[in-house]
């Protein structure tokens, strides 16, 4: 995301980020997109769009380029299965940074204060 519109947006107040157009996500697909130095891992799926930490809590894998089925990821590296719901990871403790998102027309926001949390 242009560092720009980051701030102009940053010092508007807003509440959300603009993060990408649904289109520049699949359906099925995934993909990473950087905002505020955060990786976002954003996923189209039939139950709608998700963004999640893109790095898998195991060793750092790329989560947006794993499988996607339902409201899950599979992590390309080792296979550990993760909620996109919940940022959960299917049997075990760990878990990722999940962010709420709205859609207004075909741009995809993303929550400010989930970010900066997450973002320390
Ligand atoms: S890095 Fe994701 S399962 Fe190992």
């Amino acid at each position: 995301m242009n560092p720009l519109l980051v701030e102009a947006v940053r010092s508007a107040g807003a509440d959300a980020y603009p993060l990408c157009s649904v289109d520049d996500v699949p359906f099925g697909e995934g993909r990473s997109i950087t905002v505020e130095g955060v990786k976002i891992g954003v996923f189209n799926t039939a139950a709608g769009f998700f963004a999640i930490q893109n790095e898998c809590p195991h060793e750092g894998g790329p989560l947006s380029d794993g499988l996607l089925a339902e409201a899950c990821v599979t992590c390309p590296l080792h296979g550990w299965r993760i909620n996109l719901r919940n940022g959960r990871v299917e049997g075990r403790e760990d878990r990722v940074s999940t962010f709420r998102l709205h859609q207004d027309g075909h741009t995809l926001w993303i929550d400010a204060v989930d970010l900066e949390r997450f973002s320390g």
